[in-house]
């Protein structure tokens, strides 16, 4: 752990938020982040939509794209952990292997959450209109449609936003974290 300077040291972990496009990842992310954030906890969001324009502005929608997605979040999310940040990680990632090596590369540091919400939830809500758009074949390879999603077969937490409201999504992902992620190091 490297968080020189924090007068509170906090361990770093990755919280791993995994779930069809629409399911709730990233404004779950985002809401967990200000949670914490009020609490005094440090924290950084790894968005998947955000990270594709920049640091993986290269990369498409292929199996070894999306390999490539994870990979490079993985190793990033790993170098916050280290740094002693709470960071919240929210991609489709829908590859079980692809999750498992960025589990390995947060070592212990790494809970995986399946936000999940089933396909005719996540058509419904649309929120990007990109659902209409691969069914009217304009998008290829679109999660769920024409491409897979490999749910997690053992996931630390399930969150289901089709039947659970995001507020109460919300408290239950805040009250894992709070239990099982941060662990406050008594000062020396
Ligand atoms: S991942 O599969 O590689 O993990 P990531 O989470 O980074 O995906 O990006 C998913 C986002 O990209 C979606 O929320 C959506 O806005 C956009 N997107 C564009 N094309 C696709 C596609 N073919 N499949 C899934 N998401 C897509």
């Amino acid at each position: 752990m490297h968080n020189a300077g924090c007068e509170q040291q906090q361990h770093g972990a990755v919280i791993w938020l995994t779930g069809l496009s629409g399911s709730g990842k990233s404004s779950l992310a985002q809401a967990l982040a200000t949670r914490l954030g009020q609490r005094g906890h440090a924290c950084y969001v790894l968005d998947g939509d955000t990270l594709r324009s920049g640091l993986n502005a290269d990369l498409g929608f292929s199996p070894a794209d999306r390999h490539e997605n994870i990979r490079r979040t993985g190793e990033v999310a790993a170098l916050f952990a280290d740094a002693g940040l709470i960071c919240i990680a929210a991609l489709i990632s829908p590859y079980r292997a692809d999750r498992a090596a960025a589990r390995r590369a947060c070592k212990g540091a790494f809970h995986e959450i399946h936000v999940k919400a089933d396909l005719a939830t996540c058509e419904a809500r649309d929120p990007k209109g990109l659902y209409r758009r691969a069914r009217a074949g304009e998008l290829k390879a679109f999660t769920g449609i024409d491409a897979p999603y490999e749910a997690p077969e053992q996931p630390d937490l399930v969150v289901n936003t089709a039947t659970t409201s995001l507020q109460a999504s919300l408290d239950l992902l805040l009250a894992y974290a709070l239990q099982q992620v941060i662990r406050l190091k008594t000062p020396a």
